[in-house]
């Protein structure tokens, strides 16, 4: 039976928190807004916009990808995604997630034969020629992703990458080193793909980028490197019939929805900081670092109304981050809310020797195991905010696999639907980067694209 995680958000609550939410407020002001949330989100799962929510159970596509992943063995030693934001950071959380530590580092035998995963987003030369010298083209499968099929920097990457792979292997047989993950009918790279006979995935028509992990964007490079796709989706399933409930007080995304908003709209503390105790989850904390910015920040609420809207989200990972972060989080100003998730099974664990019982510094330590040091230092600092009144939950994940992530991923996708509905903003929508990326495109000189009058830089401001 797969065990659930669960949400613990009393060091939110008063009286254990100072100056926390009133049980009374959370059972009658939050489980109302959360209702009409609850309301508006099943409104807009039923006009078919939440794709997200669907994945879980297209079994179909899930079996298209596996028998692709199949197809292709284990016979690439280098498996390289080019894809940014919502098209690169999944395939991140995924494998560092559940691929093992240091999983590029190790030999074939090690990783049974299963290849290698970059995941390259930035259009960085460095990060570039770095890859062309570390893996061999001849031996690597690229899959490109990017829904629209036009984004900048990953088809700057593919040009690149393309050229550089017909000229090693040749041009025909080029095309068995790609596999491109689009829009299911349109965009350029459905275009070449469709031309040249390259492999294509689709990433369905309602599922945005951000919420594309567990659609063929994240489970493709999951699947090649022997990610159990079945176990991810039964969690995710398992989570969202968990969170369809329209009682607060049942439903996890709400109440981290609710908690969150009513954290930033009526106590200011508009900065919520992610901090997993694993290093495995520091990338599902960057995955939902995008997730929560670029759906809640907004200039318009859902009726077209100016609001300039939207929590700030931080990832952090503990206990690294009690060396950098924590005295702000106790001493600074009283505008953030740490969720932190505990991993109650770390896997394989070491217990610390007992070899210096003379040094009072250090033996303490000698018989607890690391797992129990890096929980209990968890558990330490959600002690030590509470003390100091800053709020906190925590997530207890009882081990980091495929059914738990699941979990926990689609858990955070439903809590930004909600929170959009409680913020009064869609989330799906991303309208502050277009003018940047039209900025670029004037300047990068493509058609019909004005170039823009950039000011000259002003000496007076440049040491
Ligand atoms: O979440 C989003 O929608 C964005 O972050 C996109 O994923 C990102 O801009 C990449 O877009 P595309 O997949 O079209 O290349």
């Amino acid at each position: 039976m797969m065990e659930p995680i669960q949400f613990d958000f009393g060091n939110m609550m008063a009286p254990a928190l100072e100056g926390g939410v009133e049980p009374g407020t959370f059972d009658g002001a939050m489980s109302e807004a959360f209702g009409e949330a609850h309301a508006a989100v099943e409104a807009q799962r039923s006009s078919g916009v939440l794709g997200f929510l669907d994945l879980p159970y297209a079994s179909e596509t899930a079996e298209q990808v596996r028998t692709l992943a199949e197809g292709y063995g284990q016979w690439f030693e280098d498996l390289v995604v080019l894809g940014i934001g919502g098209s690169g950071l999944g395939a991140k959380a995924l494998r560092d997630a559940l691929l093992g530590p240091f999983w590029n580092d190790r030999t074939d035998e090690e990783r049974d034969h299963f290849p290698r995963l970059h995941v390259v987003d930035n259009p960085d030369p460095y990060t570039m020629s770095g890859l062309f010298e570390r893996v061999d083209p001849a031996r690597t499968l690229y899959n490109v992703v990017s829904k629209s099929g036009a984004t900048a920097e990953t088809m700057a990457q593919y040009l690149l990458i393309r050229e550089r792979v017909d000229a090693v292997v040749g041009a025909e047989a080029a095309r068995g080193h790609f596999l491109f993950t689009t829009d299911p009918t349109s965009g350029a790279l459905r275009r070449i793909g469709e031309a040249e006979d390259i492999p294509m995935l689709p990433v369905p028509e309602n599922v945005g980028g951000r919420f594309s992990v567990l659609s063929p964007v994240g489970l493709l490079p999951a699947a090649v490197c022997g990610v159990d796709l079945t176990a991810l989706l039964s969690g995710a399933a398992a989570m969202e019939e968990r969170c369809r409930s329209g009682r607060l007080s049942e439903n996890p995304a709400g109440v981290l929805a609710a908690l969150l908003h009513h954290a930033d709209r009526v106590q200011r503390r508009p900065i919520h900081v992610l901090m997993p105790y694993s290093d495995r989850l520091r990338s599902v904390a960057l995955w939902f670092q995008q997730l929560w910015a670029e759906s809640l920040g907004k200039a318009r609420t859902i009726g077209g109304e100016p609001t300039a809207t939207g929590p700030t989200p931080v990832a952090a990972v503990g206990a690294t981050d009690q060396h950098s972060f924590l005295q702000l989080l106790m001493e600074g100003p009283s505008d953030k809310v740490v969720v932190f998730i505990e991993v109650t099974d770390h896997g394989p664990d070491s217990v610390i020797p007992q070899r210096h019982p003379e040094i009072k510094e250090l033996a303490y330590l000698g018989g607890h195991s690391l797992g129990e040091l890096i929980n209990t230092e968890r558990r330490a600092t959600a002690e030590a905010l509470r003390l100091e009144g800053r709020p906190n939950a925590t997530f207890f994940m009882p081990a980091v696999e495929e059914s738990t992530l699941g979990q926990l991923l689609m858990l955070l996708q439903v809590a930004t639907v909600y929170a959009g509905a409680l913020y009064g903003v869609d989330p799906l929508d991303q309208p502050g980067v277009e003018l940047s990326k039209r900025l670029t495109y004037g300047l990068m000189g493509r058609e019909g694209v004005d170039r823009p009058d950039l000011p000259d830089p002003d000496p007076r401001w440049i040491l």
